[in-house]
């Protein structure tokens, strides 16, 4: 049954997913409502399977908690795991509207495989590239999926240190999306190095420590920031 396309609309204009890696898990429900209502567009939920990467997160149970304590926010799974085609259903079941897998681990015809079947379940599907490898592993994938991620950090923790040479391989990709596709970015973004990534065409950012890590209070204006100076939102929002 297809659900909405959150992550889709509207194309272009900035949005901000929180990444939830830096809430506090004890009072996780809490922290997903206040965030929304600071101006996060999305949830962002980072799986980690101790494999392909470093560490250990969450997984579809936790999608299934934020989901009922939000029912009608875009939740966006970002899955840094080995083998993603094990793990779509469950978390789209447990209420994700989005599901990102990483070109690492899926090549050839199984790319399009996946995102056919994350599509058939329900949810948009997104791509993703570490900073090490080549734009090129992307490149003929990318015109198939909702969006693409760069990460701009090597995944595994939040609060490491921005990347900048992975803005060209954004600009190459952007020069390939259609309106409708999304270009995310994820890690170290902060509101000092924004404009370098919404310049080169990112429109959708992923932010854990620049936004959970401040005090509540502060939260909106950081998420404000994050959307970009030319947001046409950005000072027409209370908070
Ligand atoms: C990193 C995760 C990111 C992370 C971002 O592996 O994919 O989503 O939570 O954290 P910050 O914004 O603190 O770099
Ligand atoms: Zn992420």
């Amino acid at each position: 049954m297809p659900r909405r396309s959150p992550i889709k609309y509207p194309a272009r204009l900035p949005m901000v997913a929180a990444s939830i890696l830096s809430a506090d898990f004890a009072r996780m429900g809490e922290e997903c409502r206040a965030i929304l209502a600071a101006g996060a567009d999305a949830l962002h939920v980072d799986v980690m399977d101790g494999h392909f990467v470093p560490n250990l997160t969450m997984g579809p149970d936790m999608v299934r908690a934020v989901r009922r304590a939000c029912p009608i926010a875009p939740i966006d799974v970002h899955l840094m795991v080995t083998d993603p085609a094990q793990y779509i259903d469950a978390f789209i079941q447990a209420g994700a509207d989005h599901i990102t897998f990483h070109v690492e681990v899926v090549q050839g015809v199984k790319v399009g495989e996946l995102i056919a079947r994350i599509r058939d379940a329900g949810a948009t599907a997104g791509l993703a590239i570490n900073p090490p490898t080549p734009v090129e592993a992307i490149l003929p994938h990318v015109e198939a999926a909702d969006l693409a991620l760069v990460m701009s950090v090597n995944p595994g923790f939040s609060g490491q240190k921005f990347i900048p040479a992975v803005l060209d391989k954004v600009r190459a990709i952007a020069d390939r999306l259609q309106p409708d596709q999304r270009l995310e970015m994820d890690g170290g973004l902060n509101p000092r190095n924004i404009g370098e990534a919404l310049d080169a065409g990112c429109d959708l950012v992923v932010a854990a420590s620049a936004i959970f890590g401040l005090p509540e209070r502060d939260r909106p204006a950081a998420i404000r920031q994050l959307r970009g100076r030319d947001d046409p939102r950005v000072g027409g929002m209370t908070g």
